[in-house]
């Protein structure tokens, strides 16, 4: 059964400076574990979206839930679904720009921009409106 489990969590050293170990890390090894998805980094604040196998993506959320580079990471969403969002990225970044940040803020209007606080009814649908929206680099 194919699953997609979004997660935010805040990164350890408040700082962008684990992303690309994380991301080269996760290209390589999602690749081979047949999971997709997009990682968000916006102060201090990750969320990714992860989709697969559920045995898959279940075995790699308990490894990035011990990964001591973040922490307070909360479960934001788990469900079946009928086919993937991100069939072609083993794990996409998110950048930032104007148009994504109105992106966000359309969706939740009474947060910050804090990635943290996001509703988990919208974590899914945000995402991908976030990368449908034009501007942002995958990086
Ligand atoms: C925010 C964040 C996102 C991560 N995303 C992935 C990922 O998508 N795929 C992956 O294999 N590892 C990812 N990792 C790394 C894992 O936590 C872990 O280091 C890696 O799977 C190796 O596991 P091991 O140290 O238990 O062998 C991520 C780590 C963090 C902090």
């Amino acid at each position: 059964m194919l699953i997609r489990l979004v997660y935010a969590s805040r990164s350890q050293n408040q700082s962008a400076q684990d992303l690309p170990a994380i991301l080269e890390w996760s290209r390589r090894a999602n690749s081979e574990l047949e999971v997709t998805g997009v990682l968000c980094y916006l102060d201090g604040v990750y969320m990714q979206y992860l989709e697969g196998e559920e045995s898959a993506v279940d075995a790699l959320f308990k490894r990035i839930h011990a990964d001591s580079r973040h922490q307070g990471v909360a479960l934001l969403e788990r469900r079946a679904i009928s086919r993937r969002a991100f069939p072609e990225w083993s794990m996409a970044l998110l950048d930032w720009n104007d148009n994504t940040r109105a992106i966000f803020r359309s969706f939740s209007p009474e947060a910050r921009l804090d990635l943290h606080a996001v509703d988990p009814g919208t974590a899914a649908p945000m995402l991908r409106a976030l990368v449908r929206a034009p501007g942002w680099k995958l990086l």
